[in-house]
């Protein structure tokens, strides 16, 4: 079956040698954006094929994205030979990893390593690869999401091993990176399915979702449009790298939380009523369900043992303001993930009077608007880098 792999390898491999020549690498550039979660994705089924418990909702922004050049070197070195448990022993992968321009090692170019042998495997290659990759993050830094990393790695790596996948097969590719990349594939509102084995756990688009459920195509296509006119304000209280990683948080309110079983049946229910906001348009519905699924899931890590607490002073402060805006009359919403950061939900529309109201209550604050984006996309020009 190898053999059988590597034929199928290298007829799909064909037309990107042919555009580019055959003694160039085969490569590959992307471009990703990062999601904001409105229901949530915390904890995990299975650790390995990252299946969640229960299904989650999120946004697509701009603003907030990755950029990423994947090159395979033809021909195989001795470092290409060496199996992927000597790789890991030896720090040799064979592989490397610049982010932001910096070299990484260890850990992170592990975790890459291991994502682009999947790759290699599904395209019957062993070539190594050159992974370089900018963050499009306009604060000091700490914002730049494995989100939006790991599903532009997922788009790049695959095309430039000349694999061709639909959506669906590269939202399940970017999950074994980061649960949460799965969604970045898509535009603005797409809801993971926690599914319950490799197959079934995928993200899709919210008109792709609700055509499936029996909705017309017009109510499909307003549901898009609703998701589209969306924005997500992000009140940054802290740029520093985290104490303790999502990963390992959610891992932790899993195991030692009394809350973490209620935590998944409300996601249920939130997600379930989430949908029901989109197909009537009703922002006000969805806002009350994005900040009380935000406010469970950190119920789960306060409550973990050792307890996680993100929250700083300012963050109250920034989430007492939402609230105050709210009070005054403007569509705003509170939302927060493993971190100290404040996201708003608003609409499009409302998003430069909620960001000045913002800014007028909070002024030392850097508080930026971050409309709906798009999903995920090949570049025509690989970067000169
Ligand atoms: C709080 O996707 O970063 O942002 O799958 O372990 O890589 P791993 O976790 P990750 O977790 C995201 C958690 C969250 C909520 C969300 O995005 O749904």
């Amino acid at each position: 079956s190898n053999a059988q792999n590597k034929t199928q390898a290298s007829q799909a491999l064909q037309p990107s040698q042919a555009s580019q020549g055959p003694s160039e690498a085969m490569q590959a550039t992307a471009r990703a954006n990062a999601n904001i979660a409105l229901v949530k994705y915390w904890g995990k089924a299975d650790e390995s094929l990252i299946i969640p418990h229960a299904s989650s909702l999120s946004l697509t922004v701009d603003g907030l994205g990755t950029t990423t050049q994947v090159t395979f070197h033809d021909g195989t070195s001795g470092k290409a030979a060496a199996s992927k448990h000597e790789s890991e022993e030896s720090d040799e992968t064979g592989d490397t990893l610049t982010i932001d321009g910096e070299r990484h090692q260890g850990k992170a170019l592990h975790r890459v390593s291991a994502f682009l042998d999947r790759i290699r495997e599904l395209a019957g290659i062993q070539a190594r690869a050159n992974v370089i990759s900018c963050n499009t993050v306009p604060y000091a830094a700490g914002l730049a999401s494995s989100a939006s990393a790991f599903a532009a790695l997922a788009a790049a790596a695959s095309h430039a091993a000349g694999l061709h996948m639909d959506d669906r097969d590269l939202s399940r590719l970017a999950r074994y990176g980061s649960g949460s990349a799965s969604r970045s594939i898509y535009a603005g509102l797409a809801v993971w399915h926690a599914g319950h084995d490799d197959a079934s756990s995928y993200a899709e688009a919210i008109a792709s979702l609700l055509e499936s459920e029996g909705a017309s195509a017009d109510a499909a296509e307003s549901a898009r449009d609703f998701g589209m006119h969306l924005a997500m304000i992000v009140i940054l209280i802290s740029n520093k790298k985290k104490a303790i990683s999502s990963r390992a948080a959610m891992h932790r309110s899993v195991e030692t939380s009394p809350l973490y079983r209620p935590w998944i049946q409300s996601c249920k229910d939130d997600l379930r009523q989430a949908i029901t906001a989109v197909r009537r348009g009703d922002i006000e519905m969805l806002g009350t369900v994005t900040e009380r699924n935000s406010y469970g899931m950190h119920a789960t890590m306060m409550t973990a043992q050792p307890p996680v607490l993100f929250w700083q002073p300012e963050t109250v402060e920034a989430l007492h303001a939402v609230e105050d805006l709210r009070a005054s009359g403007l569509g705003a919403w509170s939302t927060m993930d493993a971190g100290p950061n404040v996201k708003v939900l608003t609409s499009a529309k409302d998003a430069v009077r909620v960001c000045e109201a913002l800014r007028e209550r909070m002024p030392e604050r850097d508080i930026r608007i971050h409309m709906a984006g798009e999903g995920v996309r090949i570049l025509d020009k690989n970067l000169d880098m």
